[in-house]
Formats: structure tokens, C-alpha cells, sequence
């Protein structure tokens, strides 16, 4: 626009202002049009209701939150120590291009790691390293889903497994749980044409419950008539205080319909971000490869040799006890807390595993609210209302208790308490 215009008469300018709003306009709507067609419409969409804000956020780490391990209890020096010999002995060959699948030693111990401890049938050469379990879901999204396939997910369930199968086009059909995790019953008999199902069998995530043999042995058997995929999330099955292990489901499947994928994010740190898959045959395995490499060509190598001398020098084992013992001591302490406080305000039952308590609001409460007083204390709490889709008919919260020294955890509990009485 021209320095004339723009000092000329009211009218003119009136005009000048319509002109340049409506070019705004037009370029704002050219911008957006452009964006999606780059975007990809549709799945821009998809990605936008599915994704949590949360999960692109750096959060502050505050009771209650979930998913946070103790890394107040993580063996730093050890790992500085591995960490500087990996790199002062590093060979060369290491910084280039490395096999997609992953560290070969790394992939052993994680091999004979999940045989002895997990039951799980596996040798290393089908073993591909992962960045995450979240990579691992999303490579079979990509490669086991078409659109529109339907596929299982225990509700309430694992929202970032069922965001990531519903942007690659499937369409969840969620299966409600018992207190022994998916109700394989409901499933069979109301979703028959599903094409893969999602389950943690081990620890039910969120609610916890383990699924019961025979349930086991039915879903092999329905999967394998049906040619349905067996997606078993083992993300946290290292964390269990009492009782035996529960061996893996994958150890169970004589057709190779599991795809069996655990991580360290519980057992040492989330930021780590490796996970790992187990393939159940040569074909599948290198399917998964290649696609492996095709999304980011392999995972970072120096933490993969950080990792191993870690497993294979006895460390992991050792900080796997020394957490357990831990763990359970801070569940303990949220328990007898939560009994002492609010016994009348929530009903919740001993998990014995995992990182996390869910516990069910034994009146209603207006969470809106609950939320608000909470943040005001400096308290996050995970609403089952996140991980449940369609009719939300069991509310309540999760209480993660991992992360935090037992006197945060008795402050948290009485903070909580002071948040019902205020909404009450
Ligand atoms: C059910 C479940 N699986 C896996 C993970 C870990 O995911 P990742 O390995 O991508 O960190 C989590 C983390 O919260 C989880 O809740």
C-alpha cells in the first residue's frame, strides 16, 4: 500500500483498511490451505484429537503424577562410570550407521533377560531395539493396520496405544475390563472381526488385574482361528512385591500371533527411550526392520553400550531389587495413608505391583473441581476419565507413588484430603 494512501482523505482510508482486512483475510485462509494440503488433512485431523496436550509438554514433577520412576533412587554413579568408559574406549565403527535392529550384545542380554525372567520365547536375532514402546506401537500401526481395521483396546486402557492405532486408521473398539484385565468374553463375542488387539496381561494399565490363564489360552486360541494380532505391552512386570511373576503371554503362543514388547522407561528412566520388540518369526521380524530403519534408521548406539555393560555387569538386576523394595515401601505408605484420610472418600485395593494406585471415588465428586483445588495445592491427578472412551461409568483417579519419598507422599495424601472436604 502506498504512503499516499494511507495519508489521504477518511474515505479512502476506510477503504484501504477494508482492502488490507479482507487480503489478511485471504492470506490467513491461503496459509491454512496450505498448511493441511502439506499436513495431510485428514490425519492432521486425527493427529490433533488424538494426541494429549500433555504428552508434547515438559511437565513439572508433582504427586500425583504417573509413569515417573524414583530418580532419586537411580545409580548416577555407576552409569557416569559405564557411560565414560563407552566413550573413552569407543571403536570408531560405532558412529556411523549401525544395524536398524539395534545393538547385537545389548539385544542378548535383553534375551536372556526375558527368558529367565519373563518366560518369554525369544532368541536375539528376533529382537529389534526400539526408541520406546510408544515407536514400537506406532511401527505396528503403520504395519499390521489397514483403515478402517478394527482393533481391541481394554477400556479403560493405555491412551497412547489406542491415539496411535487410531491415527494410522483403526477404529477402536474399546473392551471393558473385570478386575482380571480385558474381558476376553465381551470381546469375542461383541468385536469377532477384530485385527489386532492391545493388552498389558501382565498389569493391567490403568486400573491393574491380571488376566487368568485360561482367559490366556482362549485369546491364543480365538486369535490364532481368527488371524488377529497380539500386541502384549509388558511395561511394567519387573515391578511386582508380591507373589510369583506372571509369565508373559508371549510364552504361552505356539502360532506366533504375539508381538511382545517390554521397556526401560519404568525400570530405569523414560528420557532413556529404549524399549525393544520381540518378533515372533524371521519374516515379521525383518518387516519390522526395515521399517524401523525407513522411520529413523536405528535408535541412538552410545546409551545402547551404556545399557548393556549395565545389564551384563550385573547393575540392572541389583537396581531392579533395590527398586522393588523401594516401591513397595512407598505403596505401603500411600495405603495406610489413603486409609487413614480418606477411607470414606475413595475405595482402592492393594496392586502389589506397578508404579501407580487407581482408586474409585466411592461418592460422586464433580471433578472440575477436584482438579482445580488439587492444582491450587500443587497436586496433579490423572482422571480415569483420560483413559476411558465412550460411557465413563467408574470414576475415580490414579495416584502415581513412585517418585516420591514417603513424606511427599503423607503431605500429598493430607493435601488431598483438604481438597474433598473444600469441594465437599
Ligand atoms: C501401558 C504403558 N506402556 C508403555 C509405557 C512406556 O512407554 P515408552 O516406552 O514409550 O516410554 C507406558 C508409560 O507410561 C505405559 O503406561
Amino acid at each position: 500500500m502506498s504512503r499516499e494512501l494511507r495519508a489521504g482523505s477518511e474515505e479512502v482510508r476506510g477503504e484501504s483498511d477494508e482492502l488490507q482486512a479482507s487480503s489478511d483475510k485471504l492470506q490467513v485462509e491461503r496459509e491454512e490451505v496450505q498448511a493441511e494440503r502439506r499436513l495431510g488433512g485428514d490425519f492432521l485431523r486425527t493427529l490433533q484429537r488424538v494426541v494429549l496436550p500433555r504428552n508434547t509438554l515438559r511437565e513439572e514433577i508433582l504427586p500425583f503424577q504417573t509413569g515417573q520412576p524414583a530418580y532419586d533412587a537411580f545409580p548416577f554413579a555407576v552409569w557416569s562410570k559405564l557411560a565414560a568408559r563407552v566413550y573413552r574406549y569407543l571403536d570408531f565403527q560405532h558412529l556411523g550407521y549401525e544395524d536398524a535392529a539395534g545393538y547385537f550384545p545389548l539385544r542378548e542380554a535383553i534375551a536372556d533377560h526375558l527368558r529367565v525372567n519373563r518366560s518369554v520365547q525369544c532368541e536375539a536375532d528376533r529382537i529389534l531395539i526400539v526408541n520406546g514402546t510408544q515407536q514400537a506401537l506406532a511401527l505396528c500401526a503403520q504395519l499390521l493396520l489397514q483403515p478402517g481395521d478394527r482393533f481391541w483396546i481394554d477400556n479403560p486402557g493405555y491412551v497412547n496405544a489406542r491415539a496411535v492405532f487410531t491415527l494410522f486408521g483403526g477404529e477402536p473398539c474399546p473392551i471393558p475390563v473385570t478386575g482380571e484385565g480385558l474381558n476376553i468374553d465381551y470381546a469375542i463375542r461383541h468385536h469377532p472381526d477384530g485385527k489386532l488387539a492391545y493388552l498389558t496381561p501382565s498389569h493391567q494399565d490403568p486400573v491393574g488385574g491380571t488376566l487368568p490363564l485360561a482367559q490366556r489360552l482362549r485369546l491364543l486360541a480365538w486369535a490364532n482361528d481368527h488371524r488377529c494380532w497380539l500386541i502384549e505391552d509388558d511395561y511394567d512386570s519387573e515391578l511386582r512385591y508380591r507373589g510369583k511373576p506372571i509369565p508373559s503371554l508371549q510364552g504361552l503362543d505356539t502360532h506366533g500371533n504375539v508381538i511382545y514388547t517390554g521397556t526401560f522407561s519404568k525400570v530405569l528412566f523414560p528420557a532413556l527411550r529404549i524399549a525393544y520388540m520381540v518378533l515372533p518369526d524371521r519374516e515379521t521380524f525383518q518387516a519390522f526392520k526395515s521399517l524401523k530403519a525407513l522411520n529413523d534408521r536405528q535408535s541412538p548406539l552410545t546409551d545402547q553400550l551404556i545399557l548393556t555393560d549395565f545389564i551384563k555387569e550385573g547393575y540392572f538386576h541389583r537396581h531392579l531389587r533395590k527398586m522393588r523394595g523401594i516401591y513397595n515401601q512407598r505403596l505401603q505408605c500411600l495405603l495406610s495413608e489413603l486409609q487413614a484420610h480418606l477411607s470414606d472418600r475413595l475405595s482402592f485395593t492393594d496392586p502389589s505391583a506397578g508404579m501407580h494406585l487407581a482408586a474409585y471415588f466411592s461418592t460422586p465428586v464433580d471433578e472440575v473441581r477436584l482438579m482445580q483445588a488439587a492444582a491450587a495445592r500443587k497436586l496433579v491427578l490423572p482422571s480415569l476419565r483420560e483413559y476411558t472412551l465412550g460411557a465413563y461409568d467408574r470414576p475415580g483417579i490414579l495416584l502415581g507413588y513412585a517418585a516420591f519419598p514417603e513424606e511427599k507422599i503423607r503431605k500429598a495424601v493430607r493435601a488431598l484430603a483438604e481438597c474433598f472436604a473444600e469441594i465437599s
